[in-house]
C-alpha cells in the first residue's frame, strides 16, 4: 500500500506515513504442511479468544509438573500477572532428567567450535546430566547459592553456559547471564544490580580466528560492581582449553578458581532438583531501553517454560527426529529461549556454534549445516544480509535440507527475505518471521507455519494466545487495513511475559503499562494492554508489518519515517548489501535523512550509484525522504553481535563525539567513515551549528543499544 503525502506536511504526528508496498503471499511447501506440529486449523479455535486464559493448559501440559497448578491466570495484582498459580516445577528436571528414561543417550546439544580442526562436542542427556549434577553441586556447596540467590553468567558460546544455567535452575538459583561480547564494566553493572556474589567466566574463546583473553572483563566487572558499592566474593573461571590458561591476568587467591580444580570433589555426584513454585523466578535478562540503566528482565519458571515450549513446538516446528540450530547467542534472550530452555524443554537436539557464522569463509555456516543434518535453522535479518554479501552463491554449494527457517530481531527486508527463501532455504522450507522481545520470553507475531502463508517483511498475526492491537497515540485503535500505523500493544497477558524489572517495579509499570493503562485500580487484564515499543501498520489480513522501535523515527518536515523503511527501499537495488538510515539536524526540515550504504563484493561507489540510492527511496516512499546525502561505505560500524550502530553513524553525519566505540566488532571503521563523511561535508561548507543538549542526546541514543 502506498500512502501519497499531500506537499504542504500537514499530516497530524499520529498518522504515521505507511509507505509498503504490499507483498504477496507465499504458502509452504506441501510436505512441511505434511509434517507440521501444528497442521490442524483446530488449533486456531483451541486457542481463540473466547478459550483464553484456559487455552495455556496446552502449553503447561507439555512440562512435567511436581504439584499441578489450580490457576491458570491470576490478577489480583495488575498488571504483575501470575501463571499456573499453585504448580511446582523444576526447569532443569523438564529440560534434563525426565529425557533420560527414553533418550538417555540420545544428543542434547552438539557444540562447534569456531576453529574447524577442532573436534565437534557431541553431549547426550545423559552427559548433559552428568555436568549439570556436578556444576550444581559446586554452585550450592563450594559457591554457597541456595535457591533465590542471583548468579551472574558472563560466559561466550560455549557449552558451559547451558550447562551452568541448568545447574543454577536445578537449585532454583536466579541466574544472569551477560552477553560475553558486552565489556567487563557492562558486567559488573549487572552484578551490581542483581547483587550477584558469585561470577562464572571462561579464560578465553575464539572469535573470528583470535583467541580472545576473557577473564580480563571479569576482573574489570569486580572492580566495577565494587565502586557500584557491591563485592563479588568468588570467580568461577571455566578454561577454553582444558589444563592451560588462555589469560594474561592472574588469578587472585581467595576470589578466582578454575572450575576443573574445584570441581573434582563433586565428580558424579548427584543433585537433586529443587520444586520451584510455578511463580519462582528463573533468570533475569539485561536489556537496554532508550534511558536509563538496563533493564533486568525478569522471567518465571513455569510461565516462561511452558510459553517457550509450546511456541518451540509449533512455530519452530520441533519434533524428536529433527536436528535444529539457532544461531542467535546464548548471551541473549532468544539463545535462552530457543536454545536452551525451549528445544531442551521438547527433548530436541540443540547446535550451538562458538563463533563468526562467516570464519573462516563464507561458506561456514552451511558447511556445518551440512556436517550436522541440521533441518531446522533459526538466525536474524542482519546475519542474513551479512552472509548474503560475503557469499551469495555458497548455500547452493553445499547439500543441506532445511525444512524450517526462522527470521528474528529486526524487520527483514522483502528483498532479503526472499534470498533467505531461495537461496538459503533452497524453496524448501517454511520462514517464521518472528517478533518479539527480550521482555516477553517468546514469540509474540508469527505465521503458524503449516497454516498461514507467509508474507515477506510482515511476522504475521499474533500467535496463539496472543492479541496484539496497533494504538493510536490517543489510544484509539488503528484499524487493520487503514495504511496508518501506530504502537503495537498485547491486549492480553501471556505465560512467557516477564514478571518485572529487578528491584524496579515502578519503572515497570511505567515503561509498559502506564501509556495505554485505561484504569490503574482495575482487576481485569482487559484495562492494561502491553506497550511494546514499536511502531507497526496491520494489514487488512491482519499481518503486521513491523517498523521498528517508536524512537528509531526520524521527522522529516513532520513526516516519521521508519528507518526500516528507509533502508529497505536501498535494498531493493541489486548492488545494495547493507543501508542504515540516520538522522541530520536540518534548519528548514527539522531533521533529513543520511543513508549509509554498504555494496556487495563486486560493485564500487560511484556518484551514479549515490544518485540511483536516492531514487530508489524517492519511487518506494516519495520525494520526501530523498536523502539528503547517500554515503557509500565499506561497512557498518557494527555491535559484536552484528546489529548497525546507528548512534555512531548518526554522530558522524552531524558531527558529535562517537562516544565509546572499543566494544565494536570492527572499530577502526569509525575513522575512515568519519574522515570521508566529515572531509566531503566540511568541503560542501555543510557543517551544522553547534547541536543543542536535546538534539545531541536524539542523536547519540539513535537506534540506541548498549
Ligand atoms: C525488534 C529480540 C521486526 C523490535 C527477540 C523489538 C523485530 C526488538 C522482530 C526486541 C521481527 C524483534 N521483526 N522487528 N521479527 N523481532 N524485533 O529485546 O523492534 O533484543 O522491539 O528481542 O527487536 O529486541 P530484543
Amino acid at each position: 500500500m502506498v500512502v501519497e503525502k499531500s506537499a504542504d506536511f500537514e499530516v497530524p504526528e499520529a498518522q504515521i506515513a505507511v509507505h509498503w508496498r504490499e507483498e504477496e503471499y507465499i504458502y509452504p511447501p506441501s510436505k512441511f504442511i505434511a509434517q507440521a506440529n501444528a497442521g490442524d486449523p483446530a488449533i486456531m479455535k483451541r486457542f481463540s479468544e473466547s478459550n483464553y486464559p484456559e487455552c495455556f493448559k496446552e502449553y503447561a501440559d507439555l512440562l512435567t509438573w511436581d504439584h499441578y497448578w489450580h490457576t491458570t491466570l491470576d490478577t489480583s495484582n495488575p498488571p504483575f500477572w501470575k501463571w499456573f498459580v499453585g504448580g511446582r516445577l523444576n526447569a532443569s528436571y523438564n529440560c534434563v532428567d525426565r529425557h533420560l528414561a527414553k533418550n538417555r543417550n540420545k544428543a542434547a546439544l552438539i557444540w562447534v567450535p569456531e576453529i574447524e580442526t577442532e573436534a565437534t562436542q557431541v553431549i547426550t542427556y545423559q552427559e548433559l546430566h552428568r555436568r549439570v549434577n556436578e556444576f550444581a553441586a559446586l554452585l550450592s556447596d563450594f559457591a554457597g547459592l541456595k535457591a533465590g540467590d542471583r548468579v551472574t553468567f558472563h560466559l561466550p558460546m560455549v557449552p558451559e553456559l547451558p550447562v551452568a544455567m541448568l545447574a543454577a535452575a536445578r537449585l532454583g538459583i536466579i541466574h544472569s547471564e551477560v552477553f560475553g561480547g558486552f565489556s567487563g564494566n557492562a558486567a559488573g553493572e549487572r552484578i551490581a544490580d542483581a547483587s550477584s556474589h558469585v561470577l562464572v567466566t571462561i579464560d578465553s574463546y575464539y572469535r573470528n580466528g583470535q583467541l580472545l583473553d576473557h577473564k580480563a572483563k571479569a576482573d574489570e566487572a569486580v572492580l566495577r560492581a565494587h565502586d557500584l558499592g557491591f563485592d563479588v566474593e568468588k570467580v568461577l573461571v571455566f578454561q577454553r582449553h582444558a589444563g592451560s590458561y588462555g589469560s594474561q591476568t592472574p588469578m587472585v587467591a581467595g576470589r578466582d578458581f578454575f572450575v576443573d580444580e574445584v570441581i573434582k570433589p563433586y565428580r558424579d555426584q548427584l543433585v537433586e532438583p529443587v520444586s520451584m513454585p510455578a511463580e519462582s523466578p528463573l533468570f533475569l535478562m539485561y536489556t537496554s531501553g532508550s534511558t536509563g540503566k538496563p533493564k533486568g528482565c525478569q522471567h518465571s519458571t513455569g510461565g516462561y517454560l511452558s510459553y517457550v515450549a509450546g511456541t518451540s513446538k509449533f512455530y519452530q516446528d520441533i519434533h524428536p527426529e529433527d536436528t535444529y540450530w539457532c544461531m542467535a547467542d546464548i548471551g541473549w534472550i532468544t539463545g535462552h529461549s530457543y536454545i536452551v530452555y525451549g528445544p531442551l524443554a521438547l527433548g530436541a537436539t540443540s547446535v550451538m556454534y562458538e563463533g563468526v557464522p562467516t570464519y573462516p569463509d563464507a561458506g561456514r555456516t552451511w558447511r556445518i549445516a551440512e556436517r550436522l543434518g541440521v533441518n531446522i535453522f533459526h538466525t536474524a535479518p542482519t546475519t542474513i544480509r551479512m552472509l548474503r554479501k560475503l557469499g551469495p552463491d555458497e548455500p547452493a554449494k553445499y547439500d543441506y535440507h532445511f525444512k524450517h527457517m526462522t527470521t528474528v530481531g529486526e524487520p527483514i527486508e522483502p528483498d532479503v527475505w526472499r534470498w533467505y527463501y531461495n537461496v538459503v532455504g533452497k524453496g524448501e522450507a517454511a520462514i517464521v518471521d518472528t517478533w518479539w522481545q527480550t521482555e516477553n520470553g517468546g514469540f509474540l507475531g508469527s505465521t503458524l507455519p503449516g497454516l498461514q502463508p507467509m508474507k515477506p517483511g510482515s511476522c504475521g498475526p499474533g500467535v496463539l494466545g496472543v492479541f496484539p492491537v496497533v494504538y493510536d497515540e490517543d489510544g484509539k485503535v488503528v484499524p487493520a487495513g487503514s495504511g496508518r500505523a501506530g504502537n503495537i500493544c498485547i491486549r492480553n497477558p501471556w505465560p512467557g511475559i516477564f514478571q518485572t524489572i529487578w528491584g524496579e517495579p515502578e519503572r515497570f509499570v511505567k515503561t509498559y503499562y502506564e501509556k495505554y493503562n485505561r484504569d490503574p485500580n482495575s482487576h481485569d487484564w482487559r484495562d492494561w494492554p502491553y506497550f511494546a515499543g514499536d511502531g507497526a501498520v496491520q494489514a487488512s489480513d491482519g499481518y503486521f508489518r513491523i517498523l521498528g522501535r517508536v524512537d528509531d523515527v526520524i521527522n522529516v518536515a513532520g513526516h516519521r519515517l521508519g528507518t526500516k523503511e528507509l533502508e529497505s527501499a536501498c535494498l531493493t537495488l541489486p548492488e545494495v548489501a547493507e543501508a542504515a538510515a540516520v538522522p541530520v539536524i536540518d534548519e528548514l526540515r527539522g531533521r533529513a535523512v543520511e543513508m549509509y550504504i554498504a555494496l556487495k563484493t563486486g560493485f564500487t561507489a560511484s556518484a551514479e550509484m549515490e544518485e540511483k540510492v536516492a531514487l530508489a527511496i524517492e519511487t518506494e516512499i516519495g520525494r520526501i525522504a530523498r536523502p539528503k546525502n547517500v554515503w557509500i561505505v565499506a561497512d557498518m560500524p557494527k555491535t559484536r553481535s552484528g546489529k548497525i550502530m546507528r548512534r555512531i553513524i548518526a554522530s558522524i553525519s552531524n558531527f558529535a563525539d562517537v562516544g565509546d566505540i572499543t566494544t565494536l566488532a570492527n572499530p577502526e571503521i569509525v575513522h575512515d567513515i568519519r574522515m570521508h563523511v566529515q572531509g566531503e561535508k566540511v568541503a560542501k561548507g555543510d557543517v551544522p551549528r553547534e547541536l543543542t543538549n536535546s538534539e545531541l542526546e536524539e542523536i547519540k541514543s539513535f537506534g540506541a543499544e548498549s
